[in-house]
């Protein structure tokens, strides 16, 4: 019986051989720049505007991504590239935060699990440090951001970050990293992910004991409600760690949220909604969302039964066409990929700035789940 890969085959490498023939250009002329989203058709500069910006990671690992699909220089060139520019970064030690596992360990880590470049995986170790010093050992959670009244916040996006300490840990031969790790995964089972798998954005926790003291809505629509991409984050991070620890829960909870996501963008064909909980109009989207999921979700597919696997990795092909067809941009002269990003449910005129555009890791992710669909097995995270 064909599987359903096989099924896809011919649209899986159409649209691989669409990414790589614009993001070949991409890669050369942005090759300076660490982008978050476009300005005009061009990709903006965040090693010019904010070093220590979270997203700053996903350019250089999106060229490790592309180079592990076509071996092509060009790719290699521009990962190395932002792999200089991000040194910048680590002199900024009191404006960085949890969000070290997504800027390095998608560029040097991924860079040293390619090369064995040394001074990469220094780097890697570096920041998995810093990462593993925020845990609040009485509060039980990893620390998200700074400034004294976040002092208690951990968020779902940092099940991301988990695995620079997963890796740490393998690398040094050296079990506190995962064990950190671990700990905060089963604090984000107990206080980020909802029995019928959605989630809340924040938790702002007790400093000195184990304790919720609120639950804050963050990026999403409100306290009850559920924040799409920060279901994504939950499905594929819960998944990761599963893979780096083979703990069953995890890969329980993964399932869980990826069943809700799946259920939740059934009613709008594929395309996900900024948050499953928000009043029907007016509609915002999240092309982000969707592609991390679908990411997500394709592990999830390597560790259940046959028959689930095919029917998890229909599902995410679905967002990934439903995406294609109607997020992608393939205009060469233009440098996003994914459009119709959106940063948060917008409550107010400003947010709105942030509604229906490129983001870089929107890319980032629709190139990572096709690589996945192409067979290559190396998982960046
Ligand atoms: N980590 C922040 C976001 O997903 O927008």
């Amino acid at each position: 019986m064909e599987n359903v890969i096989f099924q896809n085959k011919e649209w899986i490498d159409a649209t691989w051989e669409r990414v790589d023939k614009k993001l070949r250009k991409v890669a050369v002329r942005s090759r300076d720049k660490l982008p978050y989203t476009t300005i005009d058709g061009n990709h903006d500069n965040k090693a010019e505007t904010n070093i220590t910006w979270w997203t700053n990671g996903f350019w250089g690992g999106m060229m490790w991504l592309m180079y592990q699909g076509t071996r092509n220089e060009e790719y290699r060139k521009t990962a190395r590239r932002s792999e200089e520019i991000l040194d910048e970064a680590f002199k900024k030690y009191k404006n960085l935060h949890h969000d070290v596992g997504f800027m390095w360990h998608l560029v040097s880590g991924a860079n040293y699990r390619i090369t064995g470049n040394q001074e990469s995986c220094v780097r890697n170790l570096y920041a998995a440090s810093l990462l593993f010093s925020r845990y609040n050992i009485d509060g039980d959670y990893i620390r998200a951001w700074n400034g004294e009244e976040q002092a208690g916040y951990s968020i779902i996006d940092c099940l991301m970050n988990l695995p620079l300490l997963y890796w740490a840990s393998d690398e040094i031969g050296d079990d506190r990293f995962r064990k950190i790790a671990m700990r905060h995964m089963d604090m984000a089972m107990r206080d980020h992910i909802r029995p019928d798998g959605s989630i809340n954005h924040i938790v702002d926790h007790e400093l000195d004991k184990v304790g919720v003291k609120q639950v804050i809505a963050g990026q999403g629509y409100g306290t009850d409600s559920c924040w799409s991409r920060g279901l994504a984050w939950a499905v594929y991070g819960a998944v990761i760690s599963y893979i780096h620890t083979g703990k069953t829960e995890y890969l329980e909870t993964a399932k869980k949220s990826a069943d809700y996501f799946i259920g939740h963008c059934k009613k709008t064909d594929y395309l996900p909604l900024v948050d499953f909980g928000a009043p029907e109009a007016p509609v915002y989207y999240d092309s982000t969302a969707g592609v991390c999921a679908a990411c997500g979700i394709l592990e999830i597919a390597k560790y259940v039964s046959e028959e689930e696997g095919e029917e998890y990795t229909r599902e995410a092909i679905r967002l990934l066409k439903a995406c294609d067809e109607h997020f992608c941009n393939y205009d060469d002269k233009q440098d996003a990929l994914v459009m119709m990003g959106t940063e948060r449910y917008p409550h107010n005129e400003k947010a709105m700035k942030g509604v229906h555009i490129p983001i870089i890791y929107g890319d980032f992710f629709f190139v990572e789940a096709l690589l996945k669909l192409k067979g290559n097995d190396f998982l960046i995270w």
